[in-house]
């Protein structure tokens, strides 16, 4: 080989040059690869949820919402509150869907299914009314009208029964997204369609995609104070 003894199998120039590029590379991943990792770390990043009560049973009826202020980010104050329109569930109004124990009080995000603002529950017309682009959902939190993909999501709601911790008070557990049937999804973004291949194009994000079943849900703690 031109510029190399005899027996060798690589030229010192080229094997030199070999070396530099390998400590440039690796001086870079030492720079590059924790500032990759702090970036995107946190999309992987698995969020925490607890149960919260949210009133007892006698503050909800099933023929109208009552709002309630929740905590869906925990530790950031005011920034990590939101709302929540609760009711009872009606077996009259609410024949579809998942009617199971996490599902006796029906409890909708506020978030709009468009682009995420707030939306208001006008209770003359048993509508819930987005403000932004004119978004309308019914009773049930099915989209009525306007631009929004899908219904409101919903949480996870729970009633302890008799003898268990906890009863006497209402819980509300982790976020859930539904496509126009009310089928449980995990949570998706606004935005998002769930129905037909929708639920494939959109996956959940894994720091959302809370509880892969519904039986692996753990049951709220006792209530602090009360012994149950
Ligand atoms: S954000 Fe609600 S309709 Fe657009």
């Amino acid at each position: 080989m031109p510029g190399a003894f005899e027996g060798e199998t690589v030229t010192r120039r080229r094997f030199m040059e070999g070396v530099t590029h390998g400590a440039g590379l690796i001086a870079a991943a030492s720079f590059g690869l924790p500032a990759l990792g702090f970036a995107i770390g946190p999309i992987f990043q698995r969020q925490p949820f607890s149960w919260q009560i949210i009133g007892t049973p006698d503050d909800f009826t099933e023929t109208s919402y009552v709002t309630k202020v929740i905590t869906i980010v925990e530790g950031i104050g005011e920034a990590g509150k939101s709302i929540a329109y609760v009711r009872k569930r009606d077996p009259a109004i609410d024949d579809i869907g998942p009617q199971d124990k996490w599902d006796k009080y029906i409890a909708l995000s506020s978030r709009c299914m468009h682009l995420g603002c707030p939306v208001r529950y006008v209770e003359a017309a048993a509508r819930f009314i987005c403000p932004c682009h004119g978004g309308v959902y019914n009773f049930r939190g099915q989209v009525a009208g306007g631009p929004p993909v899908r219904p409101l999501d919903r949480f996870y709601t729970y009633e302890p029964p008799p003898g268990h911790r906890g009863h006497g008070y209402v819980y509300l557990g982790p976020r859930y997204s539904v496509n126009s049937e009310l089928q449980r999804f995990s949570p998706r973004d606004p935005g998002e369609p769930l129905d037909g291949i929708g639920q494939y194009l959109y996956p959940s994000r894994p720091s959302t995609a809370v509880r892969p079943s519904i039986s692996n849900l753990p049951l709220p703690p006792a209530v602090p104070g009360t012994g149950s």
